[in-house]
């Protein structure tokens, strides 16, 4: 590490120290981001962590709406977001008034959201959800509500991978939610990466888009993503002589590759697309942690009528997870 990269460091573990405060990050953050992390995890992780932390500050290092999550599951702590500029478009893409007419389009629907929402949108729902556990969610939401119908949203692509868990029907809201960078990741980039990697696996994020879903060995969230490489044996045969489980293709934002590399040291890990990139994760650096940590600024505040709200979506999750 170079002397002033060291320096930087050293300051920003006093700041913590001094002011009682974590620097909570996700999986796609920059790779030093994560290195200065007391946790790097995915959103149900982070929302968990933050929850059980007995820290005043959070630092939080991914986008706006998981540290609103952080926000409203603790209204007592300070959760600060180093730039505020870190906005997850997909969240943008249902506004609560398109949520609102939706229900109102079908009344006797169950409504599951995916965390990637504004707090205004979550305010609206039975109950949120994240990629580590949508397919439960809606199976026991559809259960206990005993709806034929589930309104889910803003992801389509998550939606198509609710739909194979559950009878009822479920109802993306808007139609045509995405995530611009997981978008990104086609069909062509698949078959390609397979020719090159014909022995590797493959393993991909649920906001990938359904023919990408439909051809990929595993689905997990970001974490569930790390676990599944990190089990998977060298040396495991497949196909009667082939050696594979030492490599794998990765369907998602580039930055899980930083983490992927770190904890399963001897594995190879090829992108499906070096050009899935999500800026906004990209906006926290170390100056600006180091900034947040000064100031204590800019902190992350949802309003009290429309926190509360959203806590119970949030926390009906939690009691369905157990
Ligand atoms: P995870 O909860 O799987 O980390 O996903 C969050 C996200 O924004 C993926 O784009
Ligand atoms: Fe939002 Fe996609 Fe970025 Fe995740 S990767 S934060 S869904 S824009």
């Amino acid at each position: 590490m170079r002397a002033e990269r060291r320096e930087q460091v050293e300051k920003i573990e006093r700041l913590k120290r001094r002011k009682n405060a974590i620097i909570l990050a996700h999986n796609y953050q920059r790779p030093e981001v994560q290195d200065i992390a007391e946790f790097v995890g995915d959103s149900l992780e982070l929302a968990r962590k933050a929850v059980a932390t007995t820290a005043e500050i959070i630092i939080f290092c991914g986008v706006d709406f998981m540290a609103e999550t952080a926000a409203v599951l603790n209204p007592e702590k300070k959760v600060v977001l180093p730039d505020k500029g870190a906005v997850c478009p997909m969240a943008q893409q249902l506004p609560p008034a398109v949520l609102a007419a939706a229900k109102r389009e079908h009344p006797d629907a169950a409504v599951v959201l995916y965390v990637n929402t504004l707090a205004e949108s979550k305010a609206l729902a039975d109950c949120i959800c994240t990629s580590a556990n949508a397919q439960e969610i809606v199976r026991a939401v559809a259960k206990a509500k005993d709806a034929s119908t589930i309104l889910f949203g803003p992801d389509r692509n998550l939606a198509y991978h609710a739909q194979k868990a559950t009878a009822a029907k479920i109802i993306p809201v808007p139609e045509y939610g995405l995530c611009p960078s997981h978008h990104q990741i086609v069909l062509q980039d698949l078959e390609r990466a397979k020719a090159e990697h014909p022995q590797a696996k493959v393993v991909v994020h649920p906001e990938c888009i359904p023919e990408v879903q439909d051809r990929t060995d595993f689905i997990a969230s970001t974490s569930g993503m790390v676990k599944i490489c990190r089990q998977q044996q060298a040396g495991e045969e497949v196909e009667g002589s082939a050696v594979a489980g030492d490599e794998f293709l990765i369907g998602t934002e580039v930055g899980l590759l930083h983490r992927l590399e770190k904890e399963a040291p001897g594995k190879r890990f090829y992108p499906l697309s070096a050009t899935a990139v999500c800026p906004q994760m990209k906006m926290h650096t170390l100056e600006k942690i180091e900034a947040a940590l000064e100031s204590e600024e800019p902190v992350v505040v949802v309003e009290r009528g429309v926190a509360e709200k959203a806590r119970r979506a949030i926390e009906r999750m939690l009691e369905i997870l157990g």
